[in-house]
Parts: structure tokens; C-alpha cells; sequence
């Protein structure tokens, strides 16, 4: 692969980035997960979509979030929010706050 092979990437991963107002981060790495983030991830994605949201608020799985202790940890950057010990039930308590600001 060559260096504009990979700016072509970058330039088009970071052009769909900008279509969502809020990129809501759950932590699937070896430690939350065990603690069943995948669940806490699939509920967010039932309530992003139960809410009609999709199409500008993203839900991704992502790699450790650096505070293992803390987990299962969900990061939403528009907000500069960092949930910790979330629970799938906690899915609508997130999002409540990004559906007033889109
Ligand atoms: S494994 Fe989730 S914060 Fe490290």
C-alpha cells in the first residue's frame, strides 16, 4: 500500500466521521468484555435505532480505553463524557442528552 493509497483512506474514513454529531465509543477489549460490553454495545445500537438516530449518532466498538479498572467503559467524545461500569440498561441514559443536541 502506498502513502496515497493510505491518505485516500484517511481522507475518506474522515469525511464519513464528519456525518455524525455524536461517535458514542465502547470499549471491546479483553477486559471490558468480560465484563459483556458486546451487550452493552448491542443495546446502545437497539436504542440509536428505537430513537431513529442513526444517521448521526454512531455507535463503535473500540479497543481499551486505558481504564480496565473502571470497565465496561463507553467514551462520547461530542460530549467529553466517560461512563464507567455501564450497564445495557444504562443505554437510554446515555443517549437521552445527544438527542436534544444534534
Ligand atoms: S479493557 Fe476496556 S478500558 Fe481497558
Amino acid at each position: 500500500m502506498t502513502l496515497d493509497e493510505l491518505e485516500k483512506i484517511g481522507t475518506t474514513e474522515r469525511a464519513q466521521q464528519k456525518q455524525f454529531a455524536h461517535h458514542i465509543n465502547v470499549c471491546v477489549a479483553a477486559g471490558c468484555l468480560s465484563s459483556h460490553s458486546d451487550q452493552i454495545k448491542d443495546a446502545l445500537d437497539h436504542e440509536v435505532s428505537r430513537r431513529a438516530m442513526e444517521s448521526w449518532c454512531q455507535v463503535k466498538s473500540v479497543g481499551c480505553l486505558g481504564l480496565c479498572a473502571a470497565g465496561p467503559l463507553v467514551a462520547v467524545a461530542s460530549q467529553n463524557v466517560l461512563y464507567r461500569h455501564v450497564k445495557p440498561d444504562d443505554a437510554p441514559e446515555i443517549l437521552k442528552p445527544l438527542a436534544k443536541n444534534r
